[in-house]
Formats: structure tokens, sequence, C-alpha cells
């Protein structure tokens, strides 16, 4: 059995996030960065909100990827080190490496501690041979991974559950960018993508008749109040997810339901009566739109596969 890795710990401190959300607050439109999302918390709730019937994403990409693995397997050969971003629960990963032939190494980067430490404990037991690196930190910044004891033969990326479309296109074209000089020559990326849809099943899902996605929005503002001493009114927001077709993606934010004064840190934002704070863009996607942006990184489209209703993709990028 691999021996046990320490968790390399890179988490934001409380400094880093109050820079980031006093420079998000002070733009106009204001934006909180989501990745702020996912604290214990966050995490539990993201879970929820795959459960959720509005929210087929998360099962839809499950079913397609015990399909076509197979496939997948076939294409990126034994012998690998695979890098997760992301990995929140790591339900996709069990799969995949259950799927793949000879794993060297996994090192999942993931900004939520909870996640990362529970995907980790039960990958190990359920993987005894492959080696664990698991890496708590912030993907958009450089982040070193460790290097694996017995040498992959290359690197698979798994970026799952269409996280690259919470992202501009500017900033994925970056990540992209990221992930293909960790590729080398032969190595692949698989990569989750949410297809554009009907605008009426896209709003469902980020507006669950439940009101998980709305809790699990409003929590990033509880968060902030704990971690960072700010003082949001929970009571004072709510959570509005739209699609924007001119632009294909759910726009989410946190509105202002009356006129307000937030402190944060030692500043003061005052909020008008509807005012919206942008929390979180998910692009949705099309074969076109996802080979231009993998061409942009240096990347090609070496292999497709979507659902037969065609609401979900998994991409598999090559270097150029
Ligand atoms: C949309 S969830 C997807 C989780 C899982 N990959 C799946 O497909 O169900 C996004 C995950 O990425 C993590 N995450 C978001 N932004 C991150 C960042 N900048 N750095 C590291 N992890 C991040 C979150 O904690 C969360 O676990």
């Amino acid at each position: 059995m691999a021996p046990e890795h320490a968790l390399v710990d890179l988490q934001p401190t409380p400094e880093r996030i109050l820079a980031e959300v006093v420079e998000g607050l002070s733009h106009s439109p204001r934006w909180l960065p989501s990745k702020y999302f996912y604290d214990a918390e966050g995490s539990r709730l993201f879970e929820a909100i795959t459960r959720q019937p509005e929210y087929t994403l998360t099962r839809t990409e499950l079913t397609l990827l015990e399909a076509v693995l197979p496939q997948i397997a076939s294409a990126v050969g034994p012998g690998l080190q695979v890098v997760e971003y992301g990995s929140g629960s790591g339900r996709k990963t069990g799969l995949l490496l259950a799927g793949l032939d000879d794993v060297v190494a996994y090192a999942p980067v993931e900004i939520s501690r909870s996640a990362l430490e529970a995907s980790v404990a039960r990958l190990r037991a359920q993987f005894p041979a492959v080696e664990m690196l698991p890496v708590l930190a912030d993907f958009t910044r450089a982040v070193e991974l460790p290097a694996p004891r017995r040498p992959a033969r290359d690197v698979l990326v798994f970026f799952p559950g269409s996280t690259l479309g919470n992202f501009t296109h500017a900033q994925a074209v970056g990540l992209l960018a990221i992930m293909r000089a960790l590729l080398g020559p032969q190595g692949h990326a698989l990569v989750g993508f949410d297809l554009d849809k009907d605008p009426r099943v896209l709003e469902a899902a980020y507006n669950d008749a439940a009101g998980v996605t709305a809790a699990f929005t409003l929590n990033l503002l509880r968060r902030l109040n704990r971690e960072i001493g700010s003082d949001f009114d929970l009571d004072g927001f709510a959570h509005r997810a739209v699609y924007a077709g001119e632009r294909m993606r759910i726009e989410t934010s946190l509105v202002s339901l009356r006129a307000q004064t937030v402190r944060v840190g030692g500043h003061r934002f005052a909020f008008a009566a509807g005012e919206a704070i942008a929390v979180e863009i998910s692009q949705k996607y099309t074969r076109g739109s996802v080979a231009g942006l993998a061409a942009e990184a240096g990347l090609r489209l070496a292999g497709w596969w979507t659902d037969a209703d065609h609401g979900f993709a998994l991409g598999l990028l090559a270097p150029d």
C-alpha cells in the first residue's frame, strides 16, 4: 500500500480573501469570487444541489462517464498521474480511477478543506495502490504539484462538472493553458461541459424548488461574516439566477433587498435597493465553442462524447 502523504496546504488566508472581496465590491458592477462559496457548509450544500430533481448535470455526467470510460481509457493509455481541479466530493473520480489502467498517482487541487480531506480518505481506502497527493489550494493561482514517487508515463488532467464554465472566456483560456503546460506533448485533459439547452430547463436547474441553490449562494455571505468579519445581513440579500441568452450563460447574483450599508474590514459599502452583486457565471457550450476555446489555449478536441439528449459533453483535449 502507498504510504500516506500529508496534504499540501496553500489555502487562501483571511487577508487574501478580504483583499479579493474588497476589490470585487469596489468594482462597478460589484462582484464576489465564486470560489469562496466552498467552505464546509458550501461543499455540503453543493452536494445537495447535485441531488435536486432540477439539477440533472451531475447525474448525466456520471452516467456518460461510466458509458464512455472504456474508450477514454484506451485513448489515454496506462500508467498515468491524474490531476483533478476542483475535485469536490470525488464521486466522479472514483469511477475514473476504477476505469483507467494502472493509475500511478492522484493529485486533486481543491479549495475546500472538508471536501478534499473526505474525498481523499475515501479514495485512498478504495485505491490503495494509487499514491494520493492532495493539494489544498486555489487552482487559479500557480500551484506546484507534488511529484509521484513512481514516475508516471503521462498526465491526465480531469476537470469535470462544467466548473470551467464558472470562468469568463479569458479566464477559461488561461486555465486551459495552465493545464496544457502540465500535459507535455502526449498528455490529455478530460473536461466536462454543460451544453446549451432550453433556457427554462437551465433556469430551473439554478432555482430549485427546495431552495438549496439559494441557500448555497447566501452561504457565501455567512462565510465572509465568519472569516473576514463583514456584517452582511443574510435577510437583506436574495439569490437570483437568470439565463443570459446572448452570452449563453446563467448569471447568478445576490440582490440587495433594500438600501443598506455593509462593513467589510475598514470599508463601508452602500447598496441601493435592487443592486446586484455578481457571484457566479455558468457558461453553456456547443461543440464549436469548446473547439474554439481549446484552440486558443493550444489544445485540440481529440474526443467528444455526449449523452443521448445532447445535454452534457465530455471533451478529451490534447496538445495541438
Ligand atoms: C461546481 S463544483 C464541482 C465539483 C466536482 N468536480 C463535480 O464535478 O461535481 C466546483 C468545485 O471546485 C472547487 N473550486 C472552485 N473554485 C476553485 C478554485 N479556484 N481552486 C480550487 N478549487 C476550486 C470547489 O470547492 C468545488 O469542489
